[in-house]
């Protein structure tokens, strides 16, 4: 099996685990007093929770928030106020409730086209982690959809195969918002990275994100980081023959 696997027993546990994991691994990056922290987040219904409970106590007031700086994942072009922006997912649950400076926001630009967008993003990961080498995340939170998708990595995307460019456009077709998303190259050089997974309909997906394999979630594999798959039990469905190993009991409840 890929990765470490922590089973919860229903979703609310699983984003109780994570809002932990964030407060950890926050504190062990800011342990060093001129460190900021970097994250990635995933858009989605999953996370929302998470972000809720981070914004409240009693995880709100372990963040220094002045030094944790927010990116995403990936983005649909879509206006920041619309149903379906994952800016307006972390802006209503988490950063308008948390002392955040504008400077410490990076969303990506969705009033211009897809791949001016991406080539932007690039732009501003630049900025904040410096022209050269590949940028590396403190943490990148994504979620997995039933066709293996992440971020906004579908099978079959060019972007699965890109190794040069750190962000990338993608289309879904002509009814569906063009998406921005990090590229593989930048998901793999992160300090961790963090997979929320609850429900049935997950079980097929979760098995293949346990696994190795060309699907796109199977392709995070971080080089020199964590991965971890923060699961809760209607997810572990489909699971027989994988051997689970869950490293505490503790782990695996909150
Ligand atoms: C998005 C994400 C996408 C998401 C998965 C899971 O913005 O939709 O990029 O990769 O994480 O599709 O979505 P759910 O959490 O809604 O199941």
């Amino acid at each position: 099996m890929r990765g470490t696997l922590i089973i919860c027993p229903d979703a609310e546990s699983v984003s109780r685990e994570a809002a932990q994991r964030v407060v950890s691994a926050v504190a062990e990056k800011l342990a060093d007093p001129r460190a900021t922290f970097s994250v990635a987040l995933a858009g989605g219904s999953t996370p929302r929770r998470l972000y809720e409970l981070l914004a409240g106590s009693p995880y709100r007031s372990k963040i220094p928030w002045a030094r944790v700086h927010f990116f995403w994942g990936d983005e649909r072009l879509v206006p920041y106020d619309h149903a379906e922006s994952n800016f307006r997912l972390a802006h209503e649950a988490l950063l308008s409730h948390v002392p955040l400076q504008r400077e410490n926001i990076h969303p990506i630009s969705t009033q211009i086209p897809a791949d001016q967008a991406a080539q932007a993003y690039e732009q501003v990961l630049r900025a904040h982690f410096g022209r050269w080498g590949t940028p590396r995340f403190d943490l990148v939170l994504l979620g997995v959809g039933a066709d293996g998708h992440t971020a906004s990595l579908f099978p079959g995307s060019a972007a699965l195969a890109e190794k040069e460019r750190w962000v990338m456009p993608h289309s879904l077709g002509v009814n569906q918002p063009a998406r921005v998303t990090l590229t593989l190259p930048i998901i793999n050089n992160a300090r961790r990275v963090h997979f929320l997974v609850t429900g049935k309909p997950k079980a097929s997906a979760l098995r293949a994100a346990l696994e190795s394999g060309p699907l796109p979630v199977q392709r995070v594999q971080p080089k020199k980081g964590e991965l971890l798959f923060l699961v809760d039990a209607a997810a572990t469905g489909k699971l027989e023959g994988i051997r689970i190993e869950v490293p505490v009991a503790s782990e695996a409840q909150t």
